[in-house]
Protein backbone atom coordinates (compact mmCIF):
# COMPACT_ATOMS: atom_id res chain seq x y z
CA UNK A 1 0.00 0.00 0.00
CA UNK A 2 1.25 3.59 -0.95
CA UNK A 3 0.66 6.78 0.69
CA UNK A 4 -1.86 7.85 -1.88
CA UNK A 5 -3.92 4.61 -0.90
CA UNK A 6 -4.11 5.75 2.33
CA UNK A 7 -7.31 8.11 1.66
CA UNK A 8 -9.35 4.82 0.49
CA UNK A 9 -8.36 2.91 3.06
CA UNK A 10 -8.91 5.19 5.99
CA UNK A 11 -11.82 7.05 4.52
CA UNK A 12 -14.50 4.66 5.80
CA UNK A 13 -17.42 5.35 8.85
CA UNK A 14 -16.98 3.34 12.10
CA UNK A 15 -18.15 3.69 15.58
CA UNK A 16 -17.28 5.50 18.43
CA UNK A 17 -17.02 4.98 21.70
CA UNK A 18 -14.99 1.96 20.75
CA UNK A 19 -15.85 -1.52 22.53
CA UNK A 20 -13.85 -2.40 25.85
CA UNK A 21 -14.20 -5.84 26.47
CA UNK A 22 -12.24 -7.32 23.92
CA UNK A 23 -9.59 -4.53 22.89
CA UNK A 24 -7.79 -4.70 19.48
CA UNK A 25 -5.27 -1.97 19.16
CA UNK A 26 -2.73 -0.88 16.47
CA UNK A 27 0.51 0.34 18.44
CA UNK A 28 3.23 2.40 16.04
CA UNK A 29 6.53 2.42 16.68
CA UNK A 30 9.61 4.66 15.07
CA UNK A 31 11.19 6.74 18.25
CA UNK A 32 14.85 5.83 16.43
CA UNK A 33 15.89 3.37 13.84
CA UNK A 34 13.19 0.69 14.17
CA UNK A 35 9.83 0.98 12.10
CA UNK A 36 7.66 -0.85 13.74
CA UNK A 37 3.85 -2.02 14.02
CA UNK A 38 1.88 -4.52 16.03
CA UNK A 39 -1.76 -6.24 16.71
CA UNK A 40 -2.63 -6.92 19.98
CA UNK A 41 -5.76 -8.05 21.67
CA UNK A 42 -6.69 -7.15 24.80
CA UNK A 43 -3.42 -5.54 26.03
CA UNK A 44 -1.43 -9.24 26.05
CA UNK A 45 -2.47 -11.39 23.22
CA UNK A 46 0.19 -10.25 20.45
CA UNK A 47 -1.26 -11.16 16.98
CA UNK A 48 1.57 -9.62 15.07
CA UNK A 49 5.08 -8.07 15.59
CA UNK A 50 6.71 -6.18 13.04
CA UNK A 51 10.41 -4.50 13.28
CA UNK A 52 11.62 -3.06 10.20
CA UNK A 53 15.40 -2.67 11.16
CA UNK A 54 17.65 0.09 9.78
CA UNK A 55 20.62 -1.65 11.11
CA UNK A 56 22.33 -1.80 7.49
CA UNK A 57 21.94 1.86 7.13
CA UNK A 58 23.41 3.18 10.09
CA UNK A 59 26.25 0.65 10.64
CA UNK A 60 28.91 2.56 8.80
CA UNK A 61 28.08 5.67 10.68
CA UNK A 62 28.61 3.74 14.42
CA UNK A 63 25.70 4.94 14.83
CA UNK A 64 22.14 6.30 14.31
CA UNK A 65 22.18 9.19 11.71
CA UNK A 66 18.60 11.12 12.54
CA UNK A 67 18.02 12.11 8.97
CA UNK A 68 18.30 8.58 7.09
CA UNK A 69 16.48 7.34 10.18
CA UNK A 70 13.40 9.31 9.20
CA UNK A 71 13.42 8.70 5.37
CA UNK A 72 13.63 5.19 6.24
CA UNK A 73 10.88 5.35 8.30
CA UNK A 74 8.61 7.16 5.34
CA UNK A 75 9.44 4.87 2.97
CA UNK A 76 8.63 1.42 4.78
CA UNK A 77 5.77 2.60 7.24
CA UNK A 78 3.04 1.72 5.44
CA UNK A 79 3.89 -1.76 4.38
CA UNK A 80 4.91 -2.02 8.09
CA UNK A 81 1.38 -1.23 8.81
CA UNK A 82 0.03 -3.30 6.43
CA UNK A 83 1.86 -5.87 7.28
CA UNK A 84 1.14 -6.15 11.16
CA UNK A 85 -2.43 -6.12 10.12
CA UNK A 86 -2.00 -9.42 7.52
CA UNK A 87 -0.26 -11.45 9.71
CA UNK A 88 -3.11 -10.39 12.29
CA UNK A 89 -5.55 -12.08 10.26
CA UNK A 90 -7.41 -8.33 11.08
CA UNK A 91 -8.93 -5.67 9.04
CA UNK A 92 -8.99 -2.19 9.91
CA UNK A 93 -12.27 -2.17 10.60
CA UNK A 94 -11.76 -4.32 13.75
CA UNK A 95 -9.30 -2.06 15.38
CA UNK A 96 -10.63 -0.35 18.43
CA UNK A 97 -7.62 2.08 18.85
CA UNK A 98 -4.46 3.37 17.46
CA UNK A 99 -1.70 3.85 19.68
CA UNK A 100 1.70 5.44 18.75
CA UNK A 101 5.17 5.73 20.82
CA UNK A 102 5.27 10.07 20.90
CA UNK A 103 8.72 10.07 22.46
CA UNK A 104 11.38 10.55 24.05
CA UNK A 105 13.57 9.73 20.69
CA UNK A 106 14.68 11.30 17.35
CA UNK A 107 11.69 14.10 17.02
CA UNK A 108 11.83 13.86 13.27
CA UNK A 109 11.44 9.90 13.32
CA UNK A 110 8.92 10.47 15.89
CA UNK A 111 6.61 12.06 13.96
CA UNK A 112 6.21 9.70 10.99
CA UNK A 113 4.76 7.33 13.45
CA UNK A 114 3.10 9.36 15.44
CA UNK A 115 1.44 11.46 12.41
CA UNK A 116 1.05 7.58 10.55
CA UNK A 117 -1.47 6.76 13.94
CA UNK A 118 -3.41 9.84 14.09
CA UNK A 119 -4.04 9.88 10.06
CA UNK A 120 -5.50 6.18 10.59
CA UNK A 121 -7.20 7.02 13.82
CA UNK A 122 -8.66 10.11 12.01
CA UNK A 123 -10.24 7.92 9.38
CA UNK A 124 -11.25 5.09 10.74
CA UNK A 125 -12.60 6.69 13.31
CA UNK A 126 -11.44 5.43 16.72
CA UNK A 127 -9.39 6.50 19.43
CA UNK A 128 -5.86 7.92 19.33
CA UNK A 129 -3.02 7.50 22.07
CA UNK A 130 0.50 9.02 22.47
CA UNK A 131 2.52 6.43 24.58
CA UNK A 132 5.97 7.39 26.28
CA UNK A 133 8.04 4.99 24.69
CA UNK A 134 10.37 4.09 28.12
CA UNK A 135 7.17 3.56 30.04
CA UNK A 136 6.77 0.97 27.28
CA UNK A 137 9.67 -0.48 27.46
CA UNK A 138 9.82 -1.29 31.11
CA UNK A 139 5.55 -2.36 30.54
CA UNK A 140 7.28 -5.33 28.14
CA UNK A 141 7.60 -6.91 31.53
CA UNK A 142 4.58 -7.58 32.50
CA UNK A 143 2.46 -7.92 29.59
CA UNK A 144 0.43 -11.08 30.33
CA UNK A 145 1.06 -11.29 33.96
CA UNK A 146 -1.54 -8.71 34.90
CA UNK A 147 -2.08 -11.26 38.06
CA UNK A 148 1.48 -11.57 39.17
CA UNK A 149 2.26 -7.79 39.10
CA UNK A 150 3.20 -6.58 42.70
CA UNK A 151 3.68 -3.15 43.47
CA UNK A 152 5.49 -0.89 44.85
CA UNK A 153 8.51 -1.86 42.69
CA UNK A 154 11.90 -1.34 41.00
CA UNK A 155 11.97 -0.44 37.48
CA UNK A 156 15.26 -0.87 35.77
CA UNK A 157 15.76 0.74 32.21
CA UNK A 158 18.63 -0.25 30.29
CA UNK A 159 18.63 0.72 26.62
CA UNK A 160 20.64 2.59 23.94
CA UNK A 161 18.86 5.91 25.11
CA UNK A 162 18.35 5.49 28.99
CA UNK A 163 20.04 4.24 32.30
CA UNK A 164 17.39 4.51 34.98
CA UNK A 165 16.27 3.42 38.16
CA UNK A 166 12.51 4.29 39.00
CA UNK A 167 10.15 3.49 41.90
CA UNK A 168 6.79 2.13 40.13
CA UNK A 169 3.68 2.85 43.04
CA UNK A 170 1.74 1.83 39.81
CA UNK A 171 1.63 1.24 36.29
CA UNK A 172 1.55 4.71 34.88
CA UNK A 173 3.22 6.50 38.86
CA UNK A 174 6.86 6.59 38.79
CA UNK A 175 9.41 8.34 40.27
CA UNK A 176 12.96 8.79 39.22
CA UNK A 177 15.80 7.28 41.99
CA UNK A 178 18.80 7.35 39.18
CA UNK A 179 19.83 7.87 35.77
CA UNK A 180 22.98 8.65 33.94
CA UNK A 181 24.79 11.70 34.33
CA UNK A 182 26.50 11.49 30.54
CA UNK A 183 26.41 8.11 28.12
CA UNK A 184 22.92 5.46 28.23
CA UNK A 185 24.40 1.86 29.22
CA UNK A 186 23.27 0.47 25.59
CA UNK A 187 25.02 3.68 23.94
CA UNK A 188 28.46 3.10 26.50
CA UNK A 189 28.40 -0.75 24.84
CA UNK A 190 28.25 0.41 21.64
CA UNK A 191 30.81 2.92 21.62
CA UNK A 192 32.67 0.26 23.40
CA UNK A 193 32.15 -1.71 20.85
CA UNK A 194 33.55 0.91 17.58
CA UNK A 195 36.79 0.90 19.77
CA UNK A 196 37.14 -2.96 19.26
CA UNK A 197 35.95 -2.23 15.88
CA UNK A 198 32.25 -4.09 16.33
CA UNK A 199 29.71 -3.20 13.83
CA UNK A 200 26.73 -1.22 15.43
CA UNK A 201 24.69 -1.87 17.26
CA UNK A 202 27.32 -3.77 19.42
CA UNK A 203 25.93 -5.22 22.80
CA UNK A 204 24.70 -8.37 21.29
CA UNK A 205 28.34 -8.69 19.69
CA UNK A 206 30.55 -7.87 22.48
CA UNK A 207 28.34 -10.10 24.84
CA UNK A 208 28.80 -12.75 22.17
CA UNK A 209 33.04 -12.09 22.42
CA UNK A 210 32.42 -11.50 26.48
CA UNK A 211 31.62 -15.29 26.54
CA UNK A 212 34.90 -16.09 25.45
CA UNK A 213 36.64 -13.79 27.74
CA UNK A 214 38.18 -13.36 31.13
CA UNK A 215 36.02 -10.84 33.37
CA UNK A 216 38.55 -10.76 35.62
CA UNK A 217 41.54 -9.93 32.78
CA UNK A 218 41.24 -5.76 33.70
CA UNK A 219 40.28 -4.02 36.59
CA UNK A 220 38.37 -1.58 34.84
CA UNK A 221 37.29 1.63 37.45
CA UNK A 222 33.86 3.17 37.73
CA UNK A 223 33.26 6.93 39.26
CA UNK A 224 32.59 7.43 42.92
CA UNK A 225 29.36 9.26 42.59
CA UNK A 226 28.07 11.45 45.25
CA UNK A 227 24.28 10.17 44.58
CA UNK A 228 24.61 6.20 45.13
CA UNK A 229 21.70 5.43 42.16
CA UNK A 230 22.83 7.63 39.73
CA UNK A 231 25.45 6.20 36.50
CA UNK A 232 28.25 7.23 34.47
CA UNK A 233 30.09 5.33 31.78
CA UNK A 234 32.52 8.62 30.34
CA UNK A 235 35.27 7.28 32.32
CA UNK A 236 35.10 3.71 31.58
CA UNK A 237 34.71 4.31 27.97
CA UNK A 238 37.92 6.47 27.96
CA UNK A 239 39.36 3.86 30.25
CA UNK A 240 39.16 0.94 27.40
CA UNK A 241 40.26 3.91 25.04
CA UNK A 242 43.39 3.30 26.37
CA UNK A 243 43.50 -0.04 26.78
CA UNK A 244 42.73 -0.60 23.28
CA UNK A 245 44.75 1.93 21.76
CA UNK A 246 47.36 2.86 24.33
CA UNK A 247 47.96 5.79 26.80
CA UNK A 248 46.33 9.33 25.59
CA UNK A 249 45.54 8.02 22.14
CA UNK A 250 42.00 9.25 20.06
CA UNK A 251 39.00 7.21 18.95
CA UNK A 252 40.81 7.42 15.15
CA UNK A 253 43.90 5.98 16.47
CA UNK A 254 44.46 1.76 15.73
CA UNK A 255 43.95 -0.75 17.68
CA UNK A 256 46.91 -2.19 19.45
CA UNK A 257 45.24 -5.50 20.93
CA UNK A 258 45.01 -8.88 19.91
CA UNK A 259 41.56 -10.71 18.92
CA UNK A 260 42.40 -12.75 21.72
CA UNK A 261 42.60 -9.51 24.16
CA UNK A 262 39.05 -8.20 22.57
CA UNK A 263 37.34 -10.85 24.47
CA UNK A 264 39.15 -10.05 27.61
CA UNK A 265 38.36 -6.62 27.36
CA UNK A 266 34.74 -6.68 26.25
CA UNK A 267 34.50 -9.22 29.33
CA UNK A 268 35.81 -7.27 31.70
CA UNK A 269 34.03 -4.40 30.44
CA UNK A 270 30.70 -5.62 30.91
CA UNK A 271 31.20 -7.34 33.91
CA UNK A 272 31.88 -3.87 35.58
CA UNK A 273 29.51 -2.29 34.04
CA UNK A 274 26.87 -4.79 35.33
CA UNK A 275 28.57 -5.38 38.71
CA UNK A 276 27.68 -1.74 39.13
CA UNK A 277 23.63 -2.16 37.98
CA UNK A 278 23.45 -4.70 40.00
CA UNK A 279 25.02 -2.97 42.96
CA UNK A 280 23.02 0.19 42.55
CA UNK A 281 19.62 -1.68 41.99
CA UNK A 282 20.21 -3.68 45.37
CA UNK A 283 20.63 -0.41 47.42
CA UNK A 284 17.45 0.64 45.78
CA UNK A 285 15.74 -2.30 46.89
CA UNK A 286 16.79 -1.88 50.02
CA UNK A 287 15.79 1.49 50.43
CA UNK A 288 12.91 1.64 49.17
CA UNK A 289 9.90 -0.06 49.67
CA UNK A 290 9.42 -2.74 47.25
CA UNK A 291 8.09 -6.07 46.45
CA UNK A 292 9.24 -6.61 42.33
CA UNK A 293 11.54 -5.68 40.35
CA UNK A 294 10.89 -4.79 36.36
CA UNK A 295 12.93 -5.06 33.83
CA UNK A 296 12.91 -3.03 30.12
CA UNK A 297 15.09 -1.75 27.21
CA UNK A 298 17.47 -3.46 24.85
CA UNK A 299 20.38 -4.13 27.00
CA UNK A 300 18.00 -6.14 29.46
CA UNK A 301 18.16 -9.23 26.41
CA UNK A 302 21.85 -9.56 27.90
CA UNK A 303 21.55 -13.18 29.40
CA UNK A 304 25.11 -12.45 31.55
CA UNK A 305 22.90 -9.52 33.31
CA UNK A 306 20.37 -11.78 33.61
CA UNK A 307 22.31 -14.90 35.41
CA UNK A 308 24.04 -11.91 37.69
CA UNK A 309 20.52 -10.56 39.18
CA UNK A 310 19.43 -13.85 39.35
CA UNK A 311 22.33 -15.28 41.00
CA UNK A 312 21.91 -12.53 43.84
CA UNK A 313 18.96 -14.71 45.44
CA UNK A 314 16.91 -10.94 45.73
CA UNK A 315 13.82 -12.22 48.15
CA UNK A 316 11.53 -10.46 45.23
CA UNK A 317 9.99 -11.20 42.35
CA UNK A 318 12.18 -10.39 39.21
CA UNK A 319 10.21 -9.52 35.69
CA UNK A 320 11.84 -9.61 32.45
CA UNK A 321 10.72 -9.23 29.05
CA UNK A 322 10.54 -11.70 26.61
CA UNK A 323 13.85 -11.15 24.44
CA UNK A 324 11.78 -10.36 21.22
CA UNK A 325 10.20 -7.60 23.38
CA UNK A 326 13.35 -6.24 24.70
CA UNK A 327 14.46 -3.77 21.59
CA UNK A 328 12.18 -1.41 20.49
CA UNK A 329 8.51 -3.03 19.21
CA UNK A 330 5.64 -2.09 18.77
CA UNK A 331 3.61 -4.61 20.99
CA UNK A 332 4.71 -2.99 24.15
CA UNK A 333 2.73 0.52 22.53
CA UNK A 334 0.19 -1.41 21.89
CA UNK A 335 -0.36 -3.10 24.87
CA UNK A 336 0.34 0.03 27.35
CA UNK A 337 -1.92 1.90 25.47
CA UNK A 338 -4.89 -0.60 26.49
CA UNK A 339 -4.01 0.14 30.54
CA UNK A 340 -3.98 3.45 29.56
CA UNK A 341 -7.19 3.14 27.68
CA UNK A 342 -8.90 1.49 30.32
CA UNK A 343 -8.01 4.20 32.82
CA UNK A 344 -9.04 6.97 30.69
CA UNK A 345 -11.10 6.04 27.75
CA UNK A 346 -10.52 9.08 25.96
CA UNK A 347 -8.71 10.33 22.81
CA UNK A 348 -5.40 12.10 22.73
CA UNK A 349 -5.96 15.44 20.74
CA UNK A 350 -4.69 15.08 17.37
CA UNK A 351 -2.69 17.83 17.53
CA UNK A 352 -0.48 16.09 20.61
CA UNK A 353 3.52 17.11 19.96
CA UNK A 354 5.82 14.65 19.00
CA UNK A 355 8.52 14.98 22.42
CA UNK A 356 12.41 14.09 22.11
CA UNK A 357 12.53 14.45 25.87
CA UNK A 358 9.75 13.45 28.35
CA UNK A 359 10.81 13.27 31.67
CA UNK A 360 9.43 10.67 34.33
O1 LIG B 1 15.87 -0.40 23.84
P1 LIG B 1 16.61 -0.28 22.57
O2 LIG B 1 16.18 -1.14 21.42
O3 LIG B 1 16.60 1.18 22.03
C1 LIG B 1 16.48 2.33 22.78
O4 LIG B 1 15.34 2.68 23.16
O5 LIG B 1 17.55 2.92 23.02
O6 LIG B 1 18.13 -0.59 22.94
C2 LIG B 1 19.14 -0.62 21.99
C3 LIG B 1 20.46 -0.78 22.73
C4 LIG B 1 21.68 -0.68 21.83
O7 LIG B 1 22.57 0.24 22.42
C5 LIG B 1 22.25 -2.08 21.82
O8 LIG B 1 23.66 -2.13 21.67
C6 LIG B 1 21.82 -2.60 23.17
O9 LIG B 1 20.52 -2.09 23.35
N1 LIG B 1 21.77 -4.08 23.22
C7 LIG B 1 22.53 -4.84 24.05
C8 LIG B 1 22.21 -6.19 23.75
N2 LIG B 1 21.27 -6.20 22.76
C9 LIG B 1 21.02 -4.88 22.45
N3 LIG B 1 23.43 -4.52 24.99
C10 LIG B 1 24.03 -5.51 25.66
N4 LIG B 1 23.79 -6.82 25.41
C11 LIG B 1 22.90 -7.21 24.47
N5 LIG B 1 22.68 -8.49 24.23
ZN1 LIG C 1 13.77 1.89 23.01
Amino acid sequence: MGWFQLFFYVNKSYSWPPKEESMLVLGIESTCDETAAAVVRDGHEILSNVIASQTDLHQKYGGVFPELACRRHVDVMIDVIDQALKEAGIKPEEIDLVAAARGPGLIGAIMIGLNAAKALALGWKKPFLGIHHVEAHLYASMIGRKEQLRFPGIGVVLSGGHTLLLHIEDVGSYQLIGTTLDDAIGEAFDKVGSLLGLNYPAGPLIEKLAKEGDPNRYTLPLPKLKNPYHFSYSGLKTHVLYLVKGQSAKKSSPVLISEEEKKHVAASFQEIAFRQICKRTKEAIEKFDCKALYFGGGVTCNQRLREMFESQNLSIDLFWPEKELCLDNAAMIAALSVVKFQKNPTSDPFDLAAMPRIPF
